[in-house]
């Protein structure tokens, strides 16, 4: 009798669980940043294999070695940049069609730079960044681990995926008692951010602006207060909180970590 009545009570604890994770789990999912599908562009390099020419780029990560993301980057043309939302963006690119391919499935790279169109050159020979064409300009030494560098351009099938980030959110100030400019950094999951907000310990939320690249500003008098960000993804939608970022005598030209990122 009592075997039977626990093998009952298992049996309703394993459908509960059951139900739980079906009805759970999707809601879950649906928040996180899912690869998109595979699409045919090009890719080519800039700089040498010091990847000094990456530094500095559109996004304003300003020193990539020190910021974290190395040299598994790339420019975006202007089409994929989308006016520096896509700056943090992650994508897995592999060489297709071509001899100069290596015998790689694919790299990673995040794009850190926007590759600018030249009017001067035809789409189809030298202005591959000019819209609408979706192209990478990676640093070398990302180019070389999917191919030949001496190829200059290979076919490539790229797709987005969620950015893959140890630690949280580097915030890096800028800006003067009047302005604060903020440049997000490190950012998980889809790794773009959509809106951004920044308190005060005495003020209530203030909606920042995008400025450029990846980063927000705010003109409020914040100087002496403790800061914490809100900051919503730019494709999930997604809001996080990251609290008491930066201490009351925070400056600018400081860069400030949290544990919080998105997954
Ligand atoms: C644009 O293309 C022209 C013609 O090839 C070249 O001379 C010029 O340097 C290019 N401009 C930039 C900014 O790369």
């Amino acid at each position: 009798m009592t075997a039977i009545h626990q093998y009952c009570s298992l049996l309703v604890t394993i459908t509960i669980q059951l139900i739980i994770t079906i009805i759970v789990k999707p809601t879950l999912v649906a928040g996180r940043f899912q690869p998109s599908q595979w699409t045919l562009a090009h890719a080519t390099f800039y700089g040498d294999e010091t990847a000094s020419a990456t530094m500095g780029g559109a996004c304003g990560y300003g020193n990539l070695f020190v910021n974290g993301y190395g040299t598994d980057t790339a420019a975006l043309s202007s089409t994929l940049f989308n006016n520096g939302y896509a700056c943090g963006t992650c994508y897995q690119i592999k060489c297709v069609q071509s001899s100069a391919c290596n015998n790689v499935p694919y790299t990673t790279v995040t794009a850190t730079n926007l590759c600018p169109p030249n009017w001067s050159e035809a789409s189809d020979n030298g202005g591959w960044c000019n819209p609408p064409r979706s192209h990478f300009d990676m640093s070398k030494p990302a180019f070389m681990k999917i191919a030949q560098w001496k190829a200059g351009i290979v076919p490539i099938m790229y797709r987005r995926v969620p950015c893959a980030r140890s630690a949280g959110l580097r915030f890096s100030f800028q800006g003067n008692r009047y302005w604060l400019l903020v440049y997000v950094m490190n950012v998980g999951g889809g790794g773009d951010i959509a809106n951004m907000w920044v308190k005060g310990s005495r003020t209530g939320w203030i909606s920042m602006s995008h400025n450029w690249g990846a980063s927000y500003q705010a003109f409020a008098t914040l100087r002496g207060q403790t800061l914490s960000f809100k900051i919503t993804s730019y494709t999930t939608k997604e809001t996080i909180v990251a609290w008491n970022v930066a201490p009351s005598n925070w400056g600018a030209g400081l860069t400030y970590s949290t544990h919080a990122n998105f997954l």
